[in-house]
């Protein structure tokens, strides 16, 4: 479902990537995948996801979904519907959107019930480790410092890289600040598989550009 390595744009509620935006957007990274072959995939706003995955072949996921059953819950995302929308995954506990261990843990089993991928974020290495614990697909080191800043984790914390994949295993992704084919190369070369990056991507003023120089770091 999720190939590797893997480069997954989060959206967040970027302006130039929500709404009307998320599919012009989410064609940009379509095209890119195509032609360059890489693995890439998108994590949008729940309200996107159905236009989204209408209108592009990458696998898109949601950023959030709840530990949550159909019936009295008012404004919860249910992994039911998002599959039922072209999700193919999801994204749990972002920095962003921290949740409780036990709801991560139930919204990993609602996931799995559903066969959505799961991607569950981690503020460091040992963090990462206890929440490996359930089973996800990928564990997503962030630092939260790093996150939407200029400095890569790749290149203020690569020890973190390394002790993320030597404590947790071979599904590690990294993620926070990283903008360059070089933090790519060295995240890759450290023992991810990959990276999970928003500003670098959806801020960027040619985000078609950015993002064909990430994958350039995919192929060290
Ligand atoms: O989910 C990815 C994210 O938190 C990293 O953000 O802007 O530092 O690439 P950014």
């Amino acid at each position: 479902m999720l190939k590797t390595p893997i480069i997954i744009i989060n959206c967040k509620t970027y302006r130039g990537c929500v709404g009307k935006k998320a599919v012009e957007f989410a064609k940009v990274c379509d095209k890119v995948a195509k032609e360059t072959k890489a693995s890439i995939a998108v994590a949008v706003s729940a309200p996107d996801i159905f236009s989204v995955s209408r209108a592009v072949k990458i696998p898109v996921l949601a950023q959030h979904i709840d530990d949550s059953e159909f019936g009295s819950n008012t404004g919860n995302i249910l992994a039911e519907v998002v599959k039922e929308n072209g999700a193919v995954g999801t994204l749990l506990n972002h920095s962003e959107k921290r949740i409780p261990k036990k709801a991560i843990e139930g919204a990993v089993k609602r996931a799995k019930e559903c066969g959505l991928a799961v991607v569950i974020c981690a503020k460091d290495d040992d963090e990462g480790k206890e929440l490996a614990g359930f089973k996800p697909d990928f564990i997503a080191v962030e630092p939260p410092e790093l996150i939407g800043g200029d400095i890569s984790v790749s290149t203020a914390q690569p020890e973190l890289i390394k002790g993320s994949v030597r404590k947790i295993g071979k599904n590690v992704l990294v993620g926070a600040g990283v903008k360059t084919t070089e933090d790519v190369k060295v995240a890759v070369k450290l023992g991810s598989v990959g990276i999970l990056v928003a500003s670098g991507v959806t801020k960027a003023k040619d985000p078609e550009k950015a993002l064909k120089e990430l994958v350039k770091g995919l192929s060290n």
